[in-house]
């Protein structure tokens, strides 16, 4: 199996925590501040406190940051639960603001009007490695005088704007996790350029409380337990020396990703936006029909690939839902989380794994379209008497098409548009690599002429529906009986080979005849939209009709 994620260990790593396995000192001591000192140093900022992992890092920022019950946090969806759970254990209520759906993290720009009276910190999440818009979020905090809290677990080594992650918020948290960008097993930390909150949180850190000039034990705040040990320290020093090295090396995995999965149209690849050098802790794509995206995660978990989801959303899971967030649901969030899939992505990955996993998805979504649309008995064309239906592909775009598309008889019930052969050529391109849209010409037996077209788009294979459309270009055909034909072989491929087991379909209330037919053909009305269709401004109802196998 390929993991999704790996720890990268070598030689040095072992000896160096060896070394202090064999020395005085195991717990919290020289290790731990060598490791917060490069730390701190390799991200330009003052101040490191290390803690035993970035969940305990989260708490201790919170509460560093003065959380208490009542207040509220501004924070992502798509994320870990422990961003927001960290929030409820420091007993403030977390706000789940949307993300973006070119970076997937908080959309910056729907920030400010969650902010209430409560408000007090912005979490904001850098998401797989790629930093958030910071300098806007900052632009926020300091209007509302709100603390920023970046949770950076995924953007250890990344950059904004050319600044290291780790520098630029009050506080920023990482974790060392083994999926991490390095790793101490378990671990994590809180860099901040404040001293005050350096002072806070290795005294919440040790239990709350701090040695007097007699090496008393003092105890001024409830504290926690949540010191690193020496052992894993150094662990997190050898690795913070081949940091960059394993950044580079993720970096060239998702160019081999991107190189080989660019055209595969039935998924869409993370980007890079113009100011971040992510850190690409995961390489998470979505598929463009959301349905696919189970399928899709079987097949590659079958064939030995450990495909992973980051993350359904916070506010989903189950005890959020319990717990006061019934019914929050955000509208970028909610296509991200049923669309994400995390690819393997980490520095040990090779060429040769990346082309595998690649080429597993090639096949997936070649396996599944001939499944779904080839005909074999009639070498994809579905003959009828008069007339043949086959797929349409971009070389079917002519004169002809683009003429009677054009022709405002033939689109009257269409959205009205003038359409060139070459904007014909890009929608039969785009039509005809969409797994969920089968797109076929309706042709004259005799003469083989292009005639008309029906769609079934979109094709939920889940629910064993799809939506029909059809039109009669030529009008030579009209009221010849062409389209009850094609209709109906259509309808037999739907059902029969395709595997569907309802049609539905939209008629403009004023086309009476299409109507009769269609409730000729079995269809029933399901409802009416009221003015559903605009045509040139004027507003015609919808009638939904259906007909079932
Ligand atoms: C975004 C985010 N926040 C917090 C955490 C918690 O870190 P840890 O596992 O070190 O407690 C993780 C870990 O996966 C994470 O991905």
């Amino acid at each position: 199996m390929i993991p999704y994620g790996h720890q990268n260990i070598d030689q040095t790593d072992i000896k160096e925590v060896i070394k202090v396995l064999r020395s005085d000192w195991l717990t919290q001591g020289p290790k731990v501040f060598e490791f917060e000192k490069a730390l701190a140093e390799y991200c330009g900022v003052k101040y490191a406190v290390a803690v035993n992992n970035g969940t305990a890092a989260l708490h201790l920022a919170y509460l560093a940051a003065g959380l208490k019950a009542g207040d509220e946090v501004i924070t992502a969806p798509n994320t870990f639960a422990a961003t927001s759970n960290m929030l409820l254990t420091a007993g403030a209520k977390p706000v789940f603001c949307d993300i973006r759906l070119d970076t997937y993290n908080i959309d910056e720009a729907k920030i400010e009007k969650l902010i209430s009276g409560k408000t007090r910190v912005i979490a904001p999440v850098d998401f797989s490695g790629q930093p958030c818009a910071l300098d806007q979020i900052k632009k926020i905090a300091k209007k509302y005088k709100l603390t920023v809290v970046e949770d950076a677990c995924h953007a250890l080594g990344a950059k904004y704007k050319n600044k290291k992650i780790g520098s630029l918020s009050d506080m920023t948290v990482f974790s060392f996790h083994p999926v991490k960008s390095i790793t101490t097993g378990e671990g994590g930390a809180v860099l901040t350029n404040s001293k005050k909150y350096c002072e806070k949180l290795k005294l919440l850190r040790n239990h709350g409380m701090y040695k007097d000039k007699y090496n008393k034990n003092v105890m001024i705040a409830l504290g926690h337990n949540y010191r690193l040990a020496d052992i894993q320290a150094a662990l997190g020093v050898s690795q913070l020396k081949r940091l960059d090295s394993f950044i580079k090396k993720r970096r060239q995995v998702v160019e081999w990703y991107k190189r080989e999965l660019r055209d595969v149209k039935e998924i869409i690849l993370p980007e890079e936006i113009k100011d971040n050098y992510s850190a690409w802790h995961i390489y998470v794509i979505r598929t463009v029909n959301l349905k696919e995206r189970d399928r899709l995660a079987e097949y590659l978990k079958n064939k030995g690939v450990a495909v992973n989801f980051h993350y359904p959303a916070v506010y989903a899971q189950p005890y959020y839902r319990k717990n006061g967030y019934k019914a929050v649901k955000l509208e970028n969030e909610e296509i991200y989380q049923a669309s994400c899939l995390t690819l393997p992505c980490y520095a040990g990955l090779t060429e040769k794994q990346v082309k595998f996993i690649s080429g597993l998805i090639k096949k997936y979504f070649k396996i599944y379209k001939n499944k779904l649309f080839e005909n074999k008995e009639s070498r994809g064309l579905i003959m009828g008497e008069r007339v043949y239906l086959r797929k349409l592909t971009p070389a079917d775009a002519s004169n002809d098409y683009c003429a009677w598309l054009n022709d405002k008889e033939v689109n009257k019930y269409l959205e009205t548009r003038k359409c060139t052969l070459a904007e014909l050529k890009k929608y039969l391109k785009e039509k005809s690599s969409k797994i969920d849209c089968l797109l076929v010409g309706i042709f004259d037996k005799k003469n083989d002429s292009h005639i008309g077209n029906i769609k079934l788009e979109p094709i939920d294979r889940r629910e064993k529906k799809a939506v029909y459309g059809i039109l009669i270009g030529d009008k030579n055909y009209w009221g010849k009986g062409i389209g009850e034909e094609a209709t109906k072989l259509i309808i037999a491929h739907a059902f029969k080979k395709l595997g569907l087991t309802s049609l539905e379909l939209g008629v403009i209330s004023q086309n009476k005849k299409a109507v009769k037919l269609y409730k000729k053909l079995k269809f029933k009305i399901k409802k009416i939209e009221k003015r559903a269709i605009n045509h040139n401004g004027v507003f015609y109802d919808k009638i939904i009709m259906s007909i079932k196998k």
